[in-house]
């Protein structure tokens, strides 16, 4: 027989950054919240972010950094928890900090610290929870959410989806906030893995001569470019610049790379008239890592003294060199993606509450909705938004 259940007056499955933040902020208000996850310990993405150090924020987060199908979903959470809030609570928590570059903070220790802390801040407002254990069955009926979980159950009126996407399935990520949404009637944006290293076929053979070389570049899909650094591997490219880029690409469109973002139109002109007797070999060298410089010269056929080719020559490998065109064969997938574009559509939320339009009472926060942030500390800053709007809520 199943003993009677617990009753709450919130449940949160998943106990990621999302999940807890709703936890801490419901459970300071004074509410009976149960958080339940399926891993055996809490925050398994916060452990491995950011290199062990959790770049857990972005001083410049704003709904400019976030891809969803409404661009606007994210501005009344993200303007209500800002980047200065969570410092405020890292600070209060004695966890020291620094930014690494692009307005991106890291923990100076471990991010650890960001758990414990957020842990902490649970326990202060009582909140309960249970790992290590799968959710066996859930119904909702009379305006209550019954969750069995294992050999226990427990009720409430409020339900908050906090599972987060399908990116990193080896430490316990799942498609269950999609079984869910779609169970409660709630629609989907197509998710697909995003900031992931993506592949070339086998007519790719530059760059994967390559591998191990990284540059500066630009990287361009569409009308999206980000300047930063791209590492070319033997499955095909990664690095920050082609992470970012991941996220808006598509299967079979093409992808451009600037190899050369700081030199102005007819530089290489000016290199001839500069330096008549030098090759484009040893020029490109000059600018970029000498196996990359020489497989581009290669690939341009400019071989001999700058001065004897012609200027057309030199512009036609210029334009080259700023857009390089190459078709990516897909992306290492979910497996190896940071995170997911898509997910439970924003359009059946409110942009205030997260709560779901038409299911009064069921939530969904953090990665599990289709609102996808940047490389660079943008996706916890969501995570942290959306959980503390919804945890105002409940
Ligand atoms: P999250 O995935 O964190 O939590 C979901 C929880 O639900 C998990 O605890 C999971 O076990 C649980 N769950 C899943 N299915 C379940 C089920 N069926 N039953 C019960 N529980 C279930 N972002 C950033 O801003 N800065 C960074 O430094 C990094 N670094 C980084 C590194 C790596 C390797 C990855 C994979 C990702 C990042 N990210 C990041 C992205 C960031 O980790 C991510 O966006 C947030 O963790 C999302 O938080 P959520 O709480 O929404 O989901």
């Amino acid at each position: 027989m199943t003993p009677a259940a617990d009753t709450f007056d919130a449940i949160i499955l998943g106990a990621g950054g999302a999940g807890l933040m709703a936890a801490l902020t419901a459970g300071q208000r004074g509410r009976r919240v149960l958080v339940i996850d399926h891993a055996e310990a809490p925050g398994k993405k916060i452990l491995i972010s950011g290199g062990g150090r959790c770049n857990f924020t972005n001083l410049g987060a704003g709904p400019a950094n976030y891809i969803s199908a409404n661009p606007h979903f994210m501005k009344s959470a993200l303007g209500r928890y800002t980047p200065a809030d969570f410092i405020a609570l890292v600070e209060t928590h004695g966890i020291a900090w620094h930014e690494k570059t692009l307005g991106q903070l890291f923990c100076d220790g471990s991010a650890k610290q960001i758990v414990t802390m957020l842990l902490d801040e649970c326990a202060k407002g009582g909140v309960a929870s249970h790992c290590g254990e799968p959710i066996r069955d859930l119904s909702h009926a009379d305006g209550r959410f019954m969750v069995t979980y294992g050999r226990a159950q427990a009720s409430a009126p409020q339900l908050v989806i906090a599972t987060g996407g399908p990116s990193i399935p080896k430490i316990g990520a799942t498609s269950f906030a999609y079984d869910l949404a779609k169970r409660f009637g709630l629609k989907l944006v197509e998710p697909r893995p995003a900031l992931v290293p993506l592949t070339l076929g086998p007519d790719e053979a530059l760059f994967r001569e390559l591998s191990g070389v990284a540059a500066e570049v630009v990287a361009r899909a569409g009308k999206t470019a980000f300047r930063e650094a791209a590492l070319f591997t033997h499955r095909g490219l990664s690095g920050p610049a082609i992470l970012q880029i991941s996220s808006f690409w598509r299967h079979g469109e093409s992808i451009g790379i600037d190899f050369l973002p700081d030199q102005p139109t007819g530089w290489l002109r000016d290199a001839k008239r500069a330096r008549p007797r030098a090759g484009a070999r040893s020029v490109l060298g000059a600018l970029l890592p000498d196996r990359l410089a020489e497989a581009l010269a290669e690939r341009l056929v400019l071989a001999g003294e700058l001065a004897n080719l012609p200027d057309r020559a030199l512009e036609a490998a210029e334009r080259r060199l700023a857009d390089w065109r190459f078709t990516p064969s897909g992306t290492e997938g979910f497996a190896k993606a940071e995170v997911t574009v898509g997910g439970i559509a924003t359009a059946g939320l409110s942009s205030q509450t997260m709560e779901a339009r038409a299911v009064p009472g069921l939530y969904a926060i953090g990665e599990a909705v289709d609102v996808t942030g940047w490389l660079g500390g943008y996706n916890f800053q969501w995570a942290w938004a959306s959980g503390w709007a919804c945890g105002q809520a409940l």
